[in-house]
């Protein structure tokens, strides 16, 4: 396999063509940002971390039959991927009030859901990935109907069983976003990644933030955050 050129450089990740038409490497930086890009930084080591954290997540999810566009894990901070157009939504799962949700419908922080909330916004930086409805993405062509169904299926299963993981670690999944791909074959695949990046992680017993909210409120211990993620996975 032969790295190819840079196709698209993203906020946290690059990636790149390889001589295989179906496959792209993704390289995971150190770049941190938050409120749509507004707040920037560097956490040290977090491509590496990511990397790490992202490939033991989808393994568990493959063994469980959800289909990923992992491939394989090629270095520190280099995955090998399916290539796939990405579906243009951002698919949040919400198990504990927490964030933007806590801050539009003023529940605090921690209060439980009387259901769990699955919400997709519009990946457009240009709009600050607003939140549509189903009908808003069907009627724009984001996603067909039965894609969304796809979608919504897979979602709620990864949340079962992310779920049941980290709480087996200790931690509580309060939060997470998903996203996801078609193939050449129009086959759905979950794309993207899955990390301290993209999840709320509390600690289950002390409810310590293990994820970017340290990162985004200027909580400290950044990197020991996503350390102590990877170490609760590893075992
Ligand atoms: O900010 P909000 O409460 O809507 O975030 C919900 C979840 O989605 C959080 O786990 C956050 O890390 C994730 N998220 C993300 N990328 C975004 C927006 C939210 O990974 N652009």
């Amino acid at each position: 396999l032969v790295k190819g050129e840079q196709l698209y450089e993203g906020k946290a990740k690059k990636i790149f063509a390889t001589n295989n038409p179906d496959l792209v490497i993704i390289d995971y930086k150190d770049d941190a940002t938050a409120f749509n890009g507004e707040k920037k930084g560097q956490i040290e080591s977090k491509g590496v971390l990511n990397n790490s954290i992202a490939t033991g997540l989808f393994e568990l999810l493959e063994k469980k039959g959800i289909k990923t566009h992992f491939v394989a894990k090629l270095s520190d901070r280099e995955m090998l991927c399916r290539k796939v157009s990405i579906v243009p939504l951002e698919v949040i799962t919400r198990n504990v009030a927490a964030g933007s949700f806590s801050k539009r419908l003023a529940v605090a922080e921690g209060t439980a859901l009387k259901t769990t909330v699955f919400e997709i916004s519009y990946k457009d930086d240009a709009l600050g990935d607003p939140l549509i409805n189903d009908y808003h993405a069907v009627a724009i062509g984001a996603a067909t109907w039965k894609e969304l169904k796809t979608i919504y299926k897979m979602t709620d299963k990864i949340n079962q069983i992310l779920s049941a993981f980290f709480w087996d670690r200790g931690i509580k999944l309060i939060d997470f976003k998903l996203e996801f791909g078609k193939t050449a074959d129009g086959a759905i695949l979950l794309a993207d990644e899955i990390s301290p990046d993209t999840c709320r992680f509390w600690d289950a017993k002390t409810n310590e933030k293990l994820d970017k909210d340290r990162f985004r409120r200027d909580l400290g211990n950044v990197q020991e955050a996503y350390v102590e993620i990877f170490n609760r996975i590893s075992k």
